[in-house]
């Protein structure tokens, strides 16, 4: 290791862990953005909220999956995973602009990675990072291209959906039973909270069965379901109840159900990033949350 020291994060490092990786993450986006991309954005005030309360979360639950590097400066890294049954998933991964490329991502990586080292499967959604899908392909992980659609929604193309319904902790089990069909764990403690940050839709029927949330911004935060009809139900009820201005991120090439829903409400395809697995194949119908998974 180099002038720098690893050590669990504590629930007072939350707020400058924050800091850290909206620094990293603005200058990533700085750097790589496209001209057909709009200008990068720092954090609103309410998504800071939301990533801290995650990051409490985290470290509350799995205290021995959530690390930061330190050096005499303060804070330089910070890494948090967590175990879900069989499961093991990296929420967030940074480290300082100014820092990268000193080999402190890659102890950070296997301090985190240690914590999953019991659980047959893994889960990560990687940035387009050049740093990060070197060190993610090198610890074993397959990358497969995530796509999103975005744009301002055609209202006047939203079908009439029927069968869906707002959801509550009342569903917990049922949302868990799906997420064990799909990624092969449920989320758990992440349904409570997600529960209390976000909005859930639940659609169970004869026919089918399946939830979505949609987040504090109003897009698609993550969708399961038994099969693809009830999978396309939901996301048109997601967008009907969501933004103006949609992003449905963190598509796989297995879930084209989406495109098919997203071109008729008129949105546009684009990539950005991957989905790192381990031990499994890219869930369907399902579109993974970017932190939780
Ligand atoms: C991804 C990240 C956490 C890695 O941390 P890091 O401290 O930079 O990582 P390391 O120094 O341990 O390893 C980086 C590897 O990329 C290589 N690298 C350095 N600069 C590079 C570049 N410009 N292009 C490609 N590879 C590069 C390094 O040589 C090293 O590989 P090596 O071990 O074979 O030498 C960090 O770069 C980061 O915060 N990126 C922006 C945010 C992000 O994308 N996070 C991941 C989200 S999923």
């Amino acid at each position: 290791m180099g002038d720098w020291v690893l050590r669990p994060m504590r629930p007072e490092d939350v707020a400058q862990a924050e800091r850290l990786s909206d620094e990293s993450f603005y200058e990533l986006d700085v750097r790589g953005r496209r001209g057909d991309q709009p200008p990068p954005v720092r954090r609103s005030e309410r998504h800071r909220e939301v990533w801290s309360e995650r990051t409490r979360h985290l470290v509350e639950h799995d205290p021995e999956g959530c690390w930061v590097a330190e050096d005499e400066t303060g804070m330089v890294g910070m890494a948090t995973s967590f175990r879900r049954e069989v499961v093991w998933c990296l929420a967030t991964y940074a480290v300082l602009p100014d820092q990268q490329g000193r080999g402190i991502g890659q102890q950070l990586l296997a301090a985190a990675m240690h914590h999953g080292r019991s659980c047959t499967r893994a889960m990560l959604s990687s940035s387009s990072d050049a740093r990060a899908v070197k060190l993610y392909h090198r610890a074993g992980f397959e990358l497969h291209p995530q796509m999103y659609l975005s744009g301002p929604l055609d209202r006047t193309a939203i079908p009439v959906v029927e069968k869906v319904r707002d959801g509550s902790a009342a569903d917990v089990d049922l949302m868990d039973s799906l997420d064990r069909g799909t990624r092969g764990a449920g989320h758990g403690v992440d349904h409570q909270l997600m529960l209390r940050t976000w909005r859930l839709l639940v659609s169970d029927t004869s026919t089918g069965r399946g939830y979505a949330y949609l987040n504090e911004r109003g897009h698609l935060a993550l969708l399961a379901a038994g099969n693809r009809r009830t999978a396309v139900r939901l996301l048109w009820a997601a967008l009907a109840d969501g933004a103006d201005e949609p992003v449905v991120g963190h598509v796989t090439g297995a879930n084209q159900w989406v495109l098919d829903v997203g071109f008729a409400a008129g949105l546009r395809l684009g990539q950005d990033g991957y989905l790192g697995l381990r031990g499994m194949k890219p869930p369907a119908p399902y579109v993974h949350n970017g932190a939780l998974l």
